[in-house]
């Protein structure tokens, strides 16, 4: 789960979303004003900050890895 804070991002469980669309692979971008993340491509899936799949032609949530901060610097298992 990523948590926003006055536009810090924060993580706060160990598993960290991929930011590939679960459609077709595009990139997806975070939206400052929605708090989601959307995808690039026309099809534009939507996904919450823990990855779920809301909006769009894709029907499976993000990947997430395994991730943590080790000396304040973010690790993910791959
Ligand atoms: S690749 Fe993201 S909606 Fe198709």
């Amino acid at each position: 789960m990523i948590k926003e804070n006055k536009g810090t991002r924060m993580i706060m469980s160990p598993l960290f979303p991929s930011l590939l669309c679960a459609h077709r692979g595009v990139e997806v971008e975070y939206d400052h004003e929605k708090h989601n993340f959307t995808c690039a491509s026309l099809g534009s899936s939507k996904y919450t900050l823990d990855g779920d799949n809301i909006d769009g032609p894709a029907e499976k949530p993000l990947k997430n890895y395994e991730a943590a901060l080790n000396d304040g610097i973010l690790m993910i298992k791959l």
